[in-house]
């Protein structure tokens, strides 16, 4: 035989016709048919069918102690399928290669979960069972998206002048609102190095180093509870500039979405990108990550029910502090009460005290509130509304936030149930002017809403201390399909105001020196002026690839209980290395069930 060409399994088409040529990969499927044995055969690239007939003895015989995931090597002139036989789904649909020859390379247990199953197996098989997962061609093509989504930001910041640098990840505590995860020092008994929640107080040190312009794609810890938008450990495009100012920012960072959406994905974003200020995206959308594929908006009718039937919106409207919000159900009066009671339901799980709808049948007004809804409040409410006969109406009636919050989420509801919330459609926008400090809800203390880096907005300091939850922050979010998927700020690059800042957050000069002492210091040398901002790629990925959890972007994520189920991680060390960091466990819980 001539010497065969080695391919891959995805590549071969009808102009290959003649060639011989070695394939390398898995068996995919196998199916007897006819006397004949077809096997397709997979790599990363795609699969290739190749057939084993009776009249190659030996090969075929081994061919039939072919099973699922074994490693072969297969030799073969590649031919045309017979007509009616080729398969338009497949890349090498047109053409097979019948086998000459047949190594195999390895045998494979039968596997837990069939690779080729349309199928989709159970998460913590696949996560145990990882490397059997990423076999999967939709694993293999969101990893591919990735790589491809890394390059084309890597590719980017180069052209605009950024320089990748890495920053450790054994460092003192770099707060960004979460737990740190601790590393014990051997070295230093009863020390810790915290891993960088991100590596913030780096990259503002490095534009202090005169560095300009600094980009990295950086892996961040965070001791939290996972959730689908959310691991203990991610990775982020991180990016920092001086001498700018927001605008500035929001170039560079919008122009790589740009970028990477074209050169990544082969799709355009508009020129420019709405921008959105916190309370407009609280008010329109009751979100601060807004989902903006639809439009569908929060609309405030309190003034239309001021002193009328319906007592409890009609108190509701006497204070500004509420919020009557109505929300249009296109097509909701098809909604039988049942319906209505299963949505008042969900919008208690949202936080709400209940519900309140109307419903514009055509043969008259029906719902919770009909009574109340006399004809000219009707008119009044399809006017601002836009509701039509054949909608609903929902209403939500609460203090401003509360009500905002349970409003937003309700529309998202409706979108995903009118199939608004398209996955292949990419709806980004700015969302500015954040409240600069907020109170934390648990401890009612003063905390502040990004990082405690963050800059006022100009001409704001003297709210400082008559009104600080009023201050607005040179912080910016951008937001995508409803996710956050980045945030930055301006910073304080004055020693003196970041002191400020810090003792509004109730720290005392002791712990300022003790916690960011180096830091601080670092502020009193000539700091420029500088801002940046991080973006999560995990979440960038997940929806460039249409996936609805970061962990089918991540190659080997943790579980929802932050585990590594594959390697078993955490997990306990032998009693000397505990020695050799002189720590002593007190006491272990039962392991939490999974
Ligand atoms: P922030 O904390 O908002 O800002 O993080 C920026 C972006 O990182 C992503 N992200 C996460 N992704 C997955 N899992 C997590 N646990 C997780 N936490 C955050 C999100 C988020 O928008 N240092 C600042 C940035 C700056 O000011 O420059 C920071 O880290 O997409």
């Amino acid at each position: 035989m001539d010497n065969p060409l080695r391919v891959s399994c995805g590549v071969l088409s009808a102009s290959d016709v003649g060639k011989t040529v070695e394939l390398d990969g898995w068996v995919h499927r196998r199916r007897d048919h006819g006397g004949l044995i077809f096997i397709d055969v997979r790599d990363r690239s795609g699969i290739t069918q190749v057939t084993f007939d009776p009249s190659k003895g030996e090969t075929f015989a081994l061919a039939e102690t072919l099973r699922g995931e074994d490693v072969v090597s297969v030799r073969g002139t590649v031919r045309r399928r017979p007509a009616g036989t080729e398969n338009v789904k497949l890349a090498t649909g047109e053409v097979e290669v019948p086998a000459d020859g047949l190594e195999i390379l390895n045998r494979s247990e039968t596997p837990p979960f069939v690779i080729a199953a349309e199928e989709e197996p159970a998460e913590e098989v696949r996560l145990r069972y990882r490397y059997l997962d990423l076999r999967r061609p939709r694993m293999q093509r969101n990893l591919t998206v990735r790589h491809k989504i890394v390059k084309a930001i890597r590719d980017y910041f180069d052209e605009h002048g950024f320089l990748e640098i890495e920053t450790p990840n054994l460092i003192k505590s770099t707060p960004e609102g979460a737990r740190d995860y601790l590393v014990p020092s051997r070295v230093h008994r009863g020390s810790f190095y915290a891993l960088p929640q991100s590596p913030q107080i780096l990259k503002q040190i490095l534009m202090i180093g005169g560095l300009g312009r600094y980009m990295q794609i950086a892996r961040c810890f965070r001791d939290e509870d996972p959730r689908a938008d959310r691991q203990p450990e991610f990775t982020q495009v991180d990016v920092e500039m001086t001498f700018v100012r927001q605008d500035d920012v929001l170039e560079v960072m919008e122009g790589s979405m740009r970028y990477v959406w074209r050169s990544a994905l082969g799709l355009e974003i508009p020129s420019s990108l709405p921008r959105l200020t916190y309370a407009e995206a609280m008010r329109r959308y009751g979100s601060d990550k807004p989902d903006l594929r639809f439009e569908l908006e929060l609309l405030d009718v309190a003034d239309l029910f001021r002193g009328g039937a319906f007592g409890l919106f009609a108190d509701l409207a006497e204070s500004d502090a509420n919020r009557v919000i109505a929300l249009r159900w296109p097509g909701g009066s098809s909604l039988s009460r049942r319906d209505f009671d299963a949505v008042t339901e969900l919008a208690k799980t949202f936080g709400a005290k209940g519900l309140a709808y109307i419903s514009l049948a055509p043969d008259g007004i029906k719902g919770s509130i009909a009574r109340f809804v006399d004809e000219p409040l009707a008119a009044a409410l399809r006017e601002r509304t836009g509701a039509q006969d054949g909608d609903a109406i929902l209403f939500v009636g609460d203090a401003a936030r509360g009500a905002s919050e349970v409003a937003g989420r309700l529309r998202l509801e409706i979108g995903e149930r009118l199939g608004l919330r398209k996955p292949d459609a990419f709806a980004f926008c700015w969302v500015l002017g954040f409240p600069l400090f907020e109170r934390d809800e648990e401890s009612g203390e003063i905390t502040f809403s990004h990082h405690p880096f963050t800059a006022p907005a100009p001409g704001q300091e003297a709210l400082f201390d008559s009104d600080p939850l009023a201050i607005t922050a040179q912080h910016y979010d951008l937001v995508l399909n409803g996710y956050e998927l980045g945030s930055g700020s301006i910073r304080n690059h004055q020693a003196e105001f970041q002191r400020k800042v810090f003792k509004r957050l109730g720290l005392t000069d002791e712990q300022i020196d003790d916690r960011f002492g180096f830091f601080m210091e670092a502020l009193t040398y000539g700091a420029p002026p500088h801002g940046g901002m991080a973006l999560g790629i995990d979440r960038i990925v997940m929806l460039a690839c249409g996936e609805t959890s970061i962990r089918d972007v991540i190659a080997f994520p943790k579980n929802q209980m932050a585990r590594d189920v594959m390697m078993d991680a955490p997990s306990g060390v032998p009693d000397q290395a505990l020695k050799d960091l002189g720590l002593q466990i007190l006491s272990i819980p039962p392991k939490p069930a999974e």
